[in-house]
């Protein structure tokens, strides 16, 4: 080396150690305003939305007026080395959730998570502070029950610490902007986040039904026995899964001739007996010159190559697989159109996973492995988005898949609503996808996790998720799947779900005692549809979650803030899973609800609670959802203090798009007692659906101090109690 260049090296080196270069050095705020009600925007200094584009909101917010004087919360924006940071300072004692896709507690108060999305079996990787998905979302709740959130809006490679006194949001990439929402109810902060990042859309109604997955029912022979079984039994169940090993070698869009020769026919045959089909559908495209999905993709030029211009490969299940650049707009119109020739084998719903996206490098030495596409891969961008290296997309990779997964589907089928489930996915994905926990184990801590997770993830705009039921690795045992499917039904998502190897874990194979909690289990879940539903439109209207976490009930009340445990559906149903062991129960009146014979004598049960004030609307047991739930509509009524109780039903076709055309009914209800008599009847009625052919007769029943009072009646004229 020369003089100079030695002199010059160690200039960098200097320069690089200067506390100017390794310190975070601070970035004002270039811009600030209001964007909704109590919603703040706040755009850094230097921010450039070409390095650090936006999938996270719906649309993009526009100021529309200056921060009050009173607002409380700001960011404080950094740089260090090239990467921005965020810190909210906060005041007082504030109880923090949210992030997403978490595993431990539900109280997120000194925890951090990395996001980075990975395959992460068991929850093993990083000791679990890492999963499958990104939400860069926080929520914080004040000792007084007022609340306020907070989007880092980058998906760039972060971690996020959520310390008593901070919030810190800690990127390897450019800065971004950050948007706050400070309301009077943890409830109104969720009303604004899905301002900001949309909602679900209405889903179709057999996809609240209970599902039956494992990897892999192997030929559509074994397929048929399962479904066959599930109608034989008397085991309510919507939809059987097909895992990977229907594929040609492990092909997407293609099926093996020798074990699942007819598709069609076989979703004829489970329409026949009222089930749906989902099918998977990994983003790894076989690297294989004589497969007309890898071929059509090259000649398109969708797929991931090196900054050299060779095509990326990595490993996935059918050995060397390319990928799809999911940020150029032609791929993404590409991997749509995929669907059509595919869902015309009358498949119903579709399943996406992998799509971290997962690669095997295990051959690698372990230091250099890093289980996904290298970081300097690029992704060549269009439309909105700008070009950028994976470390960059790596977070949006799931999330921009089921955004032309779902559009391929809507299109394929434009008059049915689309269902997508996705492993991976970036806050705000709900709008594309609904999704599940991964690779759980079966023993009691996962068991125990799927509550936070699940709660979590509705307080993070994905109300549509739930656990693999009874485990996913490691053999499940009969007391466990009692112990998971007790509470399970209640969960949004509800699929059982077993990795190949492990012992058969369908609801009856566990033998009689625990068929018959499933039995239980399963039915309780279908009388409970007409709430389910209502609580998943109410999602869809509103964002709030189907699944609450129990401070719903009091955000006031600081001794509900780390209750874990139990849960509830929607504001008037308090769910206790039988494992709970003295949880901190909302206060008032909350009456026990029994909807099935034998479930309050079956100790795997959850216990279900009505909330004093609330009506809970019920169906009938049925076997699928094609049967009729309502011909005999239940009211379930826990009057409050006053002898008051309210709720709502809300009803459609089920599928297709007439609700979005006053093709629905929502029917209010109250009820109030007077004396000994409790009139119910509806309050009030939107919607154009007609629900006369489908409700036969309405049977109100009051739940009061632990016995039950019946009465009959009609939706026009009502129903009366006697309490006597
Ligand atoms: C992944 C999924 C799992 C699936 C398996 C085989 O591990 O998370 O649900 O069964 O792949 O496709």
């Amino acid at each position: 080396m020369s003089k100079i260049a030695r002199f010059l090296s160690l200039i960098t080196i200097l320069l690089l150690f200067h506390p100017l270069f390794t310190e975070a050095q601070p970035v004002a705020i270039a811009r600030s305003g209001m964007v909704g009600k109590s919603i703040a925007q706040f755009v850094p200094e230097g921010f450039d939305a070409n390095k650090t584009p936006s999938l996270i909101l719906k649309s993009t917010p526009v100021i529309s007026g200056r921060l009050p004087s009173h607002w409380k919360i700001y960011p404080e924006f950094s740089v260090t080395e090239g990467k921005a940071s965020a810190i909210i300072h906060l005041k007082g004692k504030v109880s923090l959730y949210g992030g997403g896709e978490v595993t431990g507690t539900l109280l997120r108060n000194g925890q951090t998570i990395r996001l980075w999305n990975t395959d992460s079996g068991a929850y093993g990787v990083d000791g679990g502070s890492r999963l499958y998905q990104s939400h860069p979302w926080v929520m914080g709740l004040r000792e007084d029950g007022t609340a306020f959130g907070v989007i880092f809006d980058s998906f760039w490679k972060a971690e996020l610490r959520t310390d008593d006194d901070k919030i810190e949001f800690n990127t390897e990439g450019a800065l971004f902007n950050v948007y706050v929402i400070d309301r009077n109810s943890p409830q109104e902060v969720l009303q604004g986040l899905a301002e900001l990042i949309g909602t679900i859309d209405l889903p179709p109604r057999w996809s609240l039904g209970y599902q039956q997955c494992r990897f892999s029912y192997g030929t559509e022979q074994r397929v048929r026995e399962i479904a066959s079984t599930f109608r034989a039994k008397q085991l309510p169940c919507d939809v059987i899964w097909m895992d990977i090993d229907y594929m040609d070698g492990y092909r997407v869009f293609t099926f093996n001739k020798a074990t699942f020769p007819n598709p069609k026919q076989l979703n004829a045959d489970l329409h026949a007996k009222g089930f749906r089909s989902v099918f998977m559908i990994d983003p790894g495209v076989k690297v294989d010159a004589g497969y007309d999905v890898y071929n059509s993709g090259t000649k398109q030029d969708v797929w991931l190559k090196d900054p050299s211009g060779k095509e990326y490969h990595g490993k996935v299940w059918p050995g060397d697989c390319a990928f799809p650049d999911f940020t150029m707009p032609r791929t993404q119109q590409w991997w749509a159109d995929l669907y059509k020739p595919f869902l015309a084998n009358d498949i119903d719903g579709v399943w996406n996973d992998m799509n971290e996206p997962a690669v095997n490098d295990n051959e690698l030495p372990e230091a250099m492995r890093l289980g996904t596409i290298p970081y300097d891969i690029p992704h060549r961008g269009g439309a909105n988005l700008p070009a950028g290296p994976h470390l960059l997309y790596h977070n949006a990779y799931g999330r921009l898949m089921v955004e032309a997964t779902r559009k391929g589907v809507l299109a394929a089928k434009p008059d049915k609503r689309p269902f997508v489930l996705t492993r991976s996915n970036l806050l705000g994905g709900q709008r594309y996808a609904a999704t599940w926990t991964g690779d759980n184990y079966a023993d009691e801590k996962f068991m125990k996790v799927t509550l936070p997770m699940s709660v979590t993830l509705g307080l993070s705009g994905q109300p549509f998720s739930g656990p693999d039921i009874g485990g996913f690795l490691g053999n499940t045992s009969p007391d466990l799947w009692g112990q998971w499917i007790g509470f399970g039904v209640f969960l949004p998502f509800a699929r059982g779900h077993a990795c190949a190897g492990t012992n058969d874990k369908e609801p009856w194979a566990f033998g009689p005692e625990l068929e018959r909690t499933s039995k239980i289990a399963l039915e309780r879940r279908y009388r409970l549809l007409p709430y389910l539903y209502t609580l998943f439109y109410n999602a869809h209207k509103t964002g709030l979650p189907v699944m609450c976490p129990a401070f719903f009930d009091d955000p006031g009340n600081t001794a509900l803030r780390s209750e874990e445990q139990i849960f509830l559906l929607g504001k008037n149903l308090l769910v206790v899973p039988a494992f709970a062991k003295s949880p901190n129960l909302p206060t008032g009146i909350w009456e026990t609800l029994n909807l099935v014979d034998g479930d309050q004598s079956d100790r795997y049960q959850a216990k279900l609670l009505v909330k004093g004030g609330g009506i809970v609307p019920a169906g009938e047991i049925i076997q699928n959802t094609t049967e009729e739930s309502l011909r005999q509509l239940t009211l379930y009524i826990c009057l409050d203090a006053k002898g008051k109780a309210g709720g709502e039903l809300y009803w459609d076709a089920g599928e297709g798009w007439d609700f979005k055309k006053n093709g629905f009914k929502l029917l209010n209800f109250q009820a109030s007692r007077s004396k000994n008599l409790v009139s119910v009847s509806v309050k009030s009625a939107l919607g154009n659906y007609d629900l006369s052919p489908e409700i036969r007769k309405v049977k109100a029943i009051v739940l009061h101090q632990g016995k039950q009072y019946e009465g009959i009646g009609s939706l026009k004229d009502g129903v009366q109690v006697n309490m006597h």
